[in-house]
């Protein structure tokens, strides 16, 4: 079944299936013999043995057009929080490591500087608008920066330039913009993106007082829309030591969540320039964040 629907039944055709509804039980069988096999429920069950995660399995949500990539979508619990800085930190580590890594941004509000400093960690050759195919001018919410310059913000765009980078890399980074509820168009929100494209998040949020609260509403509503959450990153916005609060947070945030804190990004001038030099920012990125999620033995 997997086999036919894959290989004989054409995108175009598979595409007008869905929207007919008529190929839902096809799907349901082929949705969870592909999702035993998947990259990303194989990240997931070793978590789930090490007891990490709970409750997050959804074979319904790793699958879509798009499930040959592996890839993360990374997304934060605001804006300004260090999604672009620990995107790029994870596609220079898997560069570093020798993976076939791309990235993108599908939506920007504002100017091109977040694809410029994913380009850069990753290393990649790709144009700009291909790594971020929708590019707004207003630094406002997608949905009223694309009203005011009279534009629609279309998935189907983002889609075509996700699958032109879905064939050319093995692993994608993807940034979201804003957090996880902002609306990008009329009637989709940053999680219908996530959901379209199949990916499974990472959430970033500030590592100092107020982010138990953000952190809870972020992954209860990826929870409510079995997105999977393969971890959060705390992030230090401000140099400085490291406070009570941020020394405490961590244990706190998981034990509330039940999701794995990955780590503490301390503050550093380097990687908050624009486009640090990709080792270096593999090399910072790494020695603050535990690894295990991206596989890397798998994957080269
Ligand atoms: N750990 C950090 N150390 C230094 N500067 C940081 C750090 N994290 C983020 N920044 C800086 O803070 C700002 C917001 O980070 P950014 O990654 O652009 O957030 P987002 O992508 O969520 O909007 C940027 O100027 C960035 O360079
Ligand atoms: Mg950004």
């Amino acid at each position: 079944m997997t086999f036919f629907y894959k290989h004989i039944v054409p995108t175009g055709l598979k595409i007008y299936l869905k929207q007919i509804n008529l190929c839902k039980l096809t799907h349901r069988v082929t949705k969870t013999l592909r999702a035993r096999e998947h990259p990303v429920t194989k990240t997931l069950h070793t978590h789930t043995t090490l007891g990490k995660i709970t409750t997050l399995f959804s074979g319904a949500a790793l699958v879509d057009q798009h499930e040959k990539v592996k890839g993360i979508f990374v997304t934060g619990t605001d804006t300004e929080i260090g999604k672009t800085v620990i995107a790029g930190g994870l596609a220079a580590i898997l560069k570093q490591a020798g993976a076939n890594v791309g990235v993108m941004k599908p939506i920007s509000t504002g100017d091109m500087a977040d694809a410029e400093y994913l380009k850069h960690a990753a290393q990649v050759d790709d144009p700009l608008h291909l790594i971020n195919p929708v590019s707004l001018c207003h630094p406002l919410a997608p949905s009223v920066s694309a009203n005011i310059e009279g534009k629609h913000v279309d998935i189907l765009e983002i889609s075509k330039a996700y699958s032109i980078l879905q064939q050319k890399y093995d692993y994608l980074i993807v940034e979201g913009v804003g957090g996880i509820a902002v609306p990008i168009n009329d009637d989709k929100l940053v999680v219908d993106l996530i959901k379209y494209l199949g990916l499974p998040i990472i959430i970033v949020a500030n590592a100092g007082l107020g982010t138990i609260n953000h952190t809870m509403l972020t992954v209860e509503y990826a929870r409510q829309h079995q997105i999977i959450i393969l971890g959060i990153v705390l992030n230090m916005l401000q140099s400085g030591k490291s406070s009570l609060v941020e020394l405490t947070n961590p244990k706190e945030i998981e034990r509330v969540t039940q999701i794995p804190v990955l780590g503490v990004v301390p503050f550093n001038e380097q990687i908050g320039k624009p486009n640090p030099d990709s080792d270096y920012l593999a090399d910072f990125i790494s020695k603050h964040i535990e690894l295990d999620f991206l596989n890397l033995g798998d994957m080269l």
